[in-house]
């Protein structure tokens, strides 16, 4: 059995919400999921799933203070067996363009660099989720959108 994990870290639970949108569409193929925050997940336990996904919001151009504490403590576990995706919400910005590189608008761009650097396969490249303002809500489609992207992604993993 395939066996899946989707973690997030959330203060308004805007990308909480597109971790479940996420988790929901991987279960669909048939992939047991389970969606976790940061703060619930036992950090030894991480390494007995096929698959990690991992968001957060975007504080800063980059990381939440507390995103960068649990990616920290990600460098005690052995990842290498496992494949990822990195996941993030922001407002809108003309840094949310791939071409800013560095000066990226994007948390999932950071997770996904550290889940690189930890040997972990990128099955797929980052999304992110536009929310209004701090407090959302989240643009009307994104529920369905990661909804997708986590069937994709249980396709992926179960051929
Ligand atoms: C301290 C702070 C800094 C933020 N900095 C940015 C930023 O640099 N770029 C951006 O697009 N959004 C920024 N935001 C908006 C957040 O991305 C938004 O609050 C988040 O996506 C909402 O997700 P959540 O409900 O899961 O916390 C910031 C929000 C906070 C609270």
């Amino acid at each position: 059995m395939v066996r899946a994990l989707v973690l997030y870290h959330s203060l308004f639970g805007n990308t909480k919400d597109v971790a479940l949108s996420l988790a929901k569409g991987i279960e669909e193929t048939g992939v047991e999921t389970v969606c976790l925050s940061i703060d619930e997940v036992i950090i030894e336990k991480i390494s007995d799933h096929d698959f990690l996904a991992i968001g957060g919001p975007t504080h800063m151009i980059g990381l939440s203070k507390e995103m960068k504490t649990f990616l920290k403590k990600l460098n005690s576990v052995d990842l290498q067996k496992v494949k990822g995706f990195s996941f993030d919400t922001r407002n809108h910005s003309r840094l949310n363009k791939k071409r800013w590189f560095i000066l990226e608008n994007s948390a999932a761009r950071k997770i996904e660099g550290k889940l690189k650097r930890m040997k972990v396969k990128i099955i797929k490249p980052r999304e992110s989720a536009i929310v209004f303002g701090r407090e959302g809500p989240l643009e009307s489609d994104v529920a369905l959108t990661f909804q997708e992207i986590g069937k994709e992604i249980g396709t992926i993993l179960g051929s």
